[in-house]
């Protein structure tokens, strides 16, 4: 039942998160958005309360441990608990190790690992003060299937899931842990790739199969309509047409 719920989601200003925090209150969820940037927050605010739904905002930066503790802070200043933080907030800077962007590999080492962790130790004493509560991750199909070009993004997003699958075994009981693995997702990620061949290639192979934030966004619905003695561990999901 997702009607109620106090839902935080990172990376809400765009893509994933964007549309997850739309599906989501427009199923009559409480959502509470983080990102970086304040435009992209306002902007989404509106449209949610615009069409009947509720909705605050803080500018976070996951890879800030106080940032992930001020926006669990605002859902409980807003709403008065927690029920599940989505943490989907991701860097996609990939590219050849030759390229040696060892910055970009920082980045997605703070945002994608760190960005989970900071959020588990931000709520985790929440969710065990009320003895529940749900932590879904955003991790990638790429998890599983390390291609040329994307390795350090790829061996994120296994940490992610690494992370998730034991922190559901120790939290079993009380708090439910699950797993998003999209695929190709048409979303704004290929925009901060730096390597301009493999930009196009990206572009390219989205324009045949990337699917639709949307898509995404029902899957987490899916996870949160599962009766309270359910836990969907993982749900991985692909366009038909990706191989
Ligand atoms: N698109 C795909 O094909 C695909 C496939 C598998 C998995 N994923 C995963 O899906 C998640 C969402 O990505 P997307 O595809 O929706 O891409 P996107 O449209 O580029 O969205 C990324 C989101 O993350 C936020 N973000 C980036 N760095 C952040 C930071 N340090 N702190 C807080 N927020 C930060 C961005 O907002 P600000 O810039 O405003 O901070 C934005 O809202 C990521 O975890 C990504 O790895 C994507």
């Amino acid at each position: 039942m997702i009607s109620g719920q106090v839902i935080a989601i990172t990376g809400a200003s765009s893509g994933i998160g964007r549309a997850t925090a739309l599906c989501l209150a427009e199923c009559g969820a409480k959502v509470v958005l983080g990102a970086r940037h304040e435009d992209g927050l306002a902007r989404l605010k509106e449209e949610i309360t615009a069409a009947g739904g509720q909705a605050v905002y803080r500018v976070t930066d996951v890879s800030r441990r106080e940032d992930l503790q001020s926006l669990v802070g605002l859902a409980q200043q807003s709403f008065g608990r927690l029920d599940v933080l989505f943490s989907n907030a991701g860097a996609m800077p990939i590219g050849p190790f030759d390229d040696l962007a060892v910055d970009d590999w920082e980045t997605m080492v703070d945002v994608n690992i760190k960005g989970v962790l900071f959020g588990i130790a931000a709520a985790l004493p929440v969710f065990r003060r009320q003895d529940s509560g749900h932590f879904i991750h955003t991790a990638s199909a790429a998890a599983r299937k390390t291609v040329p070009n994307q390795v350090v993004y790829a061996a994120t997003k296994a940490a992610v899931l690494a992370i998730s699958d034991g922190l559901r075994q120790e939290l079993a009981g009380h708090i439910r842990v699950s797993t998003i693995l999209p695929g190709f997702t048409d979303t704004a990620f290929s925009e901060h790739v730096r390597n301009p061949e493999l930009k196009e290639q990206l572009q390219k192979a989205g324009a045949k199969f990337a699917m639709s934030p949307e898509a995404v966004a029902r899957a987490v619905a899916y996870v949160l309509e599962q009766p309270e003695g359910v836990n969907i561990g993982e749900v991985t999901l692909r366009s038909k047409a990706q191989p």
